[in-house]
C-alpha cells in the first residue's frame, strides 16, 4: 500500500508540465504548438526565452529529486522505493495526467532522479551531456549517450535495484525520442537553440 501510495504521489508530480507552465504565464502561448512541440527545457529555448528554459530544466529536474528525496525520508532510504518514485516521477513527465498524457521526453526529470538516486552518477551524466552537446550541438543526441551510457554506471556501480529503475528510464527515453531518432538518422534534427523547425 505504502508503495502504491509513493508511486501515485511521485507521478502527480511529475505530472506538472513546468514548460507548458511557464511558457503560458510568460505570454509566451502553447509550447505544444511550437518547435518540436516538446514541454521540455530544450523546446522552451527554441522561444528565445533562456531564463524560461533554464527554470524548466531546474524544475523538470527538481520533481524528479525531490520525489526520490521524500520517498527515501518516509521509507529510511529504502532503495526500492526510491527506485519507484523516480520512475513514477519521470512516467508522469513522459505521461501526465493533466496533459491526456501527452507529455514530455523525460531528460530533464531523469537527471534529476539521477542526482538523487546516486549524487555521483549526476557528474557522470553531466559530463556526457555536455560532451557530446559540445561537439554535435544537437540536444536529443547527447540525451541519448547519456541515457545509454548511465545503466552501465550503476551496473558497475553496484547499484542494484536503483540499475533496473535506470534502466527502465533509458529504455522509455529512447521510445519517447523515436520522431528526434529519425530525425538524427535523416541528418535534419536541428543544433540547440535553433528556432526554425517544425513541429513533429
Ligand atoms: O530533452 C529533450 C531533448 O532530448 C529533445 O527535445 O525539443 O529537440 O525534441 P526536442
Amino acid at each position: 500500500m505504502m508503495l502504491l501510495l509513493v508511486a501515485v504521489g511521485a507521478y502527480l508530480l511529475g505530472s506538472v508540465p513546468f514548460g507548458l507552465v511557464l511558457t503560458k504565464m510568460a505570454g509566451l502561448g502553447d509550447i505544444r504548438t511550437m518547435g518540436s512541440g516538446n514541454i521540455g527545457a530544450t523546446n522552451v529555448l527554441r522561444t528565445g526565452r533562456k531564463d524560461l528554459a533554464l527554470a524548466t530544466l531546474l524544475l523538470d529536474s527538481g520533481k524528479g529529486a525531490i520525489a526520490v528525496l521524500i520517498a527515501r525520508i518516509l521509507t529510511d532510504s529504502d532503495p526500492l522505493f526510491a527506485a519507484v518514485a523516480g520512475a513514477a516521477a519521470f512516467l508522469g513527465h513522459c505521461f501526465p495526467l493533466y496533459l491526456k498524457f501527452k507529455g514530455g521526453k523525460g531528460v530533464a526529470t531523469y537527471l534529476g532522479t539521477l542526482l538523487a538516486f546516486w549524487p555521483f552518477s549526476i557528474l557522470i551524466a553531466a559530463a556526457c551531456w555536455i560532451g557530446t552537446a559540445a561537439i554535435f550541438r544537437i540536444s536529443s543526441l547527447a540525451a541519448l549517450v547519456t541515457a545509454v551510457a548511465m545503466p552501465f554506471v550503476y551496473l558497475g556501480g553496484g547499484k542494484g535495484i536503483l540499475f533496473f529503475g535506470v534502466a527502465f528510464m533509458t529504455l522509455v527515453i529512447f521510445v519517447r525520442h523515436r520522431p528526434n531518432i529519425e530525425r538524427l538518422l535523416k541528418g535534419t534534427e536541428p543544433k540547440i537553440g535553433k528556432k526554425d523547425e517544425k513541429k513533429e
